[in-house]
Formats: structure tokens, C-alpha cells, sequence
């Protein structure tokens, strides 16, 4: 196609706050040509001026300016406020884009939406890329892990260059093509969800190490020790980091000065709201988004201390190095449990909407580069591509793990809620362990109520067909038609 003499640059970025500003570095630093526009002037401004040396920048004042500056098929990443500000951003670029050019939405927006989206772009001729970019803002400049959901034809024209300014685990791209329209923000979508199941997982060990009476730095030796192992992670590495600031104004560990009541954003909550939707359990990620509404809720909170008893939440170990090992063996399994939980709901979601996502490619580019990132992730890929897993727990290597973690795991479990320390994500964790492998479930009971109250029928383990107790009358047995 052919392009004014004027249209010098490969890509543009709309919205240069942090995440857009070090993405369109990074593009630079990878010796592309990148536009650059902002609503507010100033902070395209500022980007020259502080990093114009970093490659080459085109930036312009105005949409038409940034739109005419840019190769066809024009590549635009947009990294504005997910909602509203999308919208916006994707209605003035509209009048002025071109048949074949390529719209990224590079924010966290709700996978439906970018179906709409796509839907609305596709029909006039545009490719709408839904891109799920993980890594914060180090990861935007340094190479984040990309998702990207959007036409195999789009993706041949903006691929590669998210590829090569992606994270690389062992000279491969963390970045790969994921599937059809909301498939790339649906997986960045549960992989925050898995995000807060392990953030939950790491704050229950630190508290039950706590409660065992270990002190701020024994705690983050213990994790920068078990970033050495299986546990190898960022999330583990930045925890010794968090727990060895020390807050200048008080000389206290930050930690303990900081206020306990945990924000989110609301990617974890629609994780859990689709699985929901799709049937997927996922207790852990659940238990992970209503643990940060429990800590957010103060009056509850102040009520129950005022009025609940029990144990006084401290325990006094019988060796603390045999502690220590059973917290990582816990850390571990529920982290297992929570990548199943979370990959069964990207098979789920990707079998309800046609994606065909390959599950061993999301565990592939998430070895690097994302906040998720992990050791066991390259286990996890290998695994995935050996074979069609029904789960993740049916993996040979895996279920190898848990057998071996098991015990720490239920002792850590068992010793938490002896001493009152609350302990959601492991205690789900392990239950959905013993769900999943137990030969029979209560469920039984739970149909034989609901025939009683409800004449909501069940079936026989003996039998084909459907049963009704005729609970209120002489108690017979009918078999429905
Ligand atoms: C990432 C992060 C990033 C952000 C989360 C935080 O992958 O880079 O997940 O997207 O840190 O959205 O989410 P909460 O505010 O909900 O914890």
C-alpha cells in the first residue's frame, strides 16, 4: 500500500502516561519509528524531552497529524483509560483511518467489550486488536509479555512487531498469537486472576510465618531463599524486597505501617464473574478477590473484633526450619491449584467462543516478562504440549509435586486454623485437591434435599434415568418419564 512521503513511522501510540510512554520507548529502542499523540500536549512533550534521544519519535499535536504520520497499513496502539476513554480515543481516529489499518487496545479492558469493538472495526474494514500487556511499567519498557487477540491477517501486520519488543525467555518471544477477537484480553484477563491468587498465597505464608513469631527479615530471607527453587518467581522475588523496606518516617518495616486493606481494579472480579458464568471452579482466585473485599471492609471488620472470640492468632512451632519448608510446600501446591483453576477457565472460555487458544502457548509466553512469570511455567508449557489435558492436575510431573508438597501443605492448614489464623487460599486450595480426587462427594445429599424441598429429581449410581422420592406421600420411588 502506499504511504505519503510524510508517513515515516512503523507504529503510534496513543496515550503517553507511564504504561504508553515506556511502550513507545521500547518500540524506539527496538529502532522502529514511533508516533506519538496525547490528548494533553504536554505529556508528549515531556517524552521528547526526557527520552527524544532514546530513537526515533514523530510526535504530533493533533489526530489528523498523528494519523497521516504513520505507514500504511497504519499500526496504532492505543494505552488510554480502559471504558470510556477507549471509545473516545477509537471514535477520533476513525474518520481519519483507511481499509486494512490496525487499532490495540493495550489496556486492561473487559474482553466483551473488545468483541464489540472488533466486531464494530471489522465492519469497517479495520482490524481491532484486543492485547493484553503484562509486565507494569519495567515490563512496558524493558519487553512486557503480550497477549494479543484480534484477525490472523491483522496479527501478520502487527505481530512481529509486538514480538520484538516483547519479553524474551530463552531468545523466544513472550508474545504469540492467541485467538479471534477477545481471546488475547480474556487471557490477560485470568492471568490477573491468577495474579491474585498468588499475591494471596504469598501474604497468608508471610502472615502464618508471622503468627509463628518469625520477624520481618527472617520472613523475607525465607522467600528469597525459596526464589532459588520450584517457587522461582518474580512475585516471590519482589516480596523479600517489599518486606526489607524500611519506612524512613517511622524506621518500622514499611510493611507494617502500611494500611491492610488490599485495592483491585476489577480484572481478578471478572475473572471469577466469567467463571462463574462459564462454570468453571476457580475457589482459589475467588477466595483471592473476596480475602481483598474482606480486608477492605472496615466496619465489619471493627465489629467482628469487638464481638468474635478464639484463638489469639499466634502459634509457637515445633521447629521453625520444618515450618518454614511445609509454608513453601503450601506456597507451591496452592499455586499449582490456582494456574489449573485459572487455565481450565482459558479452555472453557476458548471452547464457548470458538477462540481455539492453545494452552500451552499462554503458559509459553508467560515464562517472561509478565507479573506471573515463574519457573513452573516452563513445566506447565511442557506439559500442555505433551498432551490434551482434562487438568493441569492430571500431569504426571505435577500430580508427582502435589503427592510430595501435600503434607507441609495440610500441617500449614491444619496448624493455621488451629491458632486462628485465617489462611482462605490455602484451605481452598487444598480442599479443591480433595474435591477433585475424592471418589464420591457429598453431592448426593445435596440432591436428595433438593427432591425433598423441591421435587428437583436426581439420578441413581445403579440405574439410568431420572428419580423423584415421593417425599410428603408414602415414600416410593418414581422414575419420570
Ligand atoms: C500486569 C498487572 C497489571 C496491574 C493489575 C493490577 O499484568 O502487569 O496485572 O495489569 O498491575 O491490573 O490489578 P489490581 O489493581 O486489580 O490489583
Amino acid at each position: 500500500m502506499s504511504s505519503s512521503p510524510t508517513a515515516t513511522a512503523q507504529v503510534g501510540v496513543v496515550g503517553l502516561a507511564v504504561m504508553g510512554r515506556n511502550l513507545a520507548r521500547n518500540f524506539a529502542n527496538h529502532g522502529h519509528t514511533v508516533a506519538l499523540y496525547n490528548r494533553t500536549q504536554a505529556r508528549t512533550d515531556d517524552l521528547i524531552a526526557a527520552h527524544g534521544s532514546d530513537g526515533n519519535f514523530v510526535p504530533a499535536t493533533s489526530v489528523e497529524e498523528f494519523v497521516a504520520s504513520l505507514e500504511r497499513p497504519r499500526r496504532i496502539i492505543l494505552m488510554v483509560q480502559a471504558g470510556a476513554g477507549t471509545d473516545a480515543s477509537i471514535d477520533s481516529l476513525l474518520p481519519h483511518l483507511e481499509e486494512g489499518d490496525i487499532v490495540v487496545d493495550g489496556g486492561n479492558a473487559n474482553y466483551e467489550d473488545t468483541r464489540v469493538r472488533e466486531e464494530k472495526l471489522r465492519a469497517r474494514g479495520l482490524h481491532f486488536f484486543g492485547v493484553g500487556i503484562s509486565g507494569g511499567e519495567e515490563g512496558a519498557l524493558n519487553g512486557p509479555s503480550i497477549m494479543p487477540g484480534g484477525s490472523k491477517e491483522g496479527y501478520a501486520q502487527i505481530g512481529p512487531l509486538l514480538e520484538d519488543i516483547s519479553a524474551k525467555y530463552e531468545g523466544e518471544p513472550c508474545c504469540a498469537y492467541i485467538g479471534p477477537d477477545g481471546a488475547g484480553h480474556f487471557v490477560k484477563m485470568v492471568h490477573n486472576g491468577i495474579e491474585y491468587a498468588d499475591m494471596q498465597f504469598i501474604a497468608e505464608a508471610y502472615d502464618v510465618l508471622k503468627a509463628a513469631g518469625l520477624d520481618t527479615k527472617a520472613i523475607s530471607d525465607a522467600f528469597r531463599e525459596w526464589n532459588t527453587g520450584d517457587l522461582d518467581s518474580f512475585l516471590i522475588e519482589i516480596t523479600s524486597e517489599v518486606l526489607d523496606q524500611v519506612d524512613a518516617s517511622t524506621g518500622k518495616a514499611l510493611v507494617d505501617v502500611i494500611k491492610d486493606a488490599a485495592g483491585q481494579k476489577g480484572t481478578g472480579r471478572w475473572t471469577v464473574q466469567n467463571a462463574l458464568e462459564l462454570g468453571v471452579p476457580v475457589n482459589t482466585i475467588a477466595e483471592s478477590v473476596f480475602a481483598r473485599s474482606v480486608s477492605g471492609h472496615t466496619d465489619l471488620r471493627a465489629a467482628a473484633q469487638a464481638n468474635l472470640s478464639g484463638p489469639d492468632q499466634t502459634f509457637t512451632p515445633d521447629d521453625v526450619a520444618t515450618l518454614i519448608e511445609d509454608v513453601r510446600q503450601a506456597l507451591w501446591a496452592s499455586k499449582v491449584i490456582a494456574y489449573a483453576q485459572g487455565l481450565d477457565l482459558i479452555r472453557t472460555g476458548s471452547l464457548q467462543y470458538g477462540w481455539d487458544i492453545d494452552v500451552a502457548e499462554v503458559a509459553k509466553i508467560w515464562r517472561a516478562g509478565c507479573i506471573i512469570r515463574a519457573r513452573l511455567l516452563e513445566r506447565i508449557r511442557s506439559e500442555y504440549a505433551a498432551g490434551n489435558l482434562p487438568t493441569l492436575l492430571a500431569a504426571p510431573s505435577i500430580s508427582e509435586g502435589l503427592a510430595n508438597a501435600q503434607s507441609g501443605w495440610r500441617r500449614v492448614v491444619a496448624d493455621a486454623t488451629l491458632a486462628g489464623v485465617p489462611v482462605p487460599g490455602f484451605a481452598s486450595a487444598v480442599s479443591y485437591y480433595d474435591s477433585v480426587r475424592a471418589e464420591r462427594l457429598p453431592a448426593s445429599l445435596i440432591q436428595g434435599l433438593r427432591d425433598f424441598f423441591g421435587a428437583h429429581t436426581y439420578q441413581r449410581v445403579d440405574v439410568e434415568g431420572t428419580f423423584h422420592t415421593e417425599w410428603s406421600a408414602d415414600r416410593s420411588e418414581t422414575k419420570e418419564a
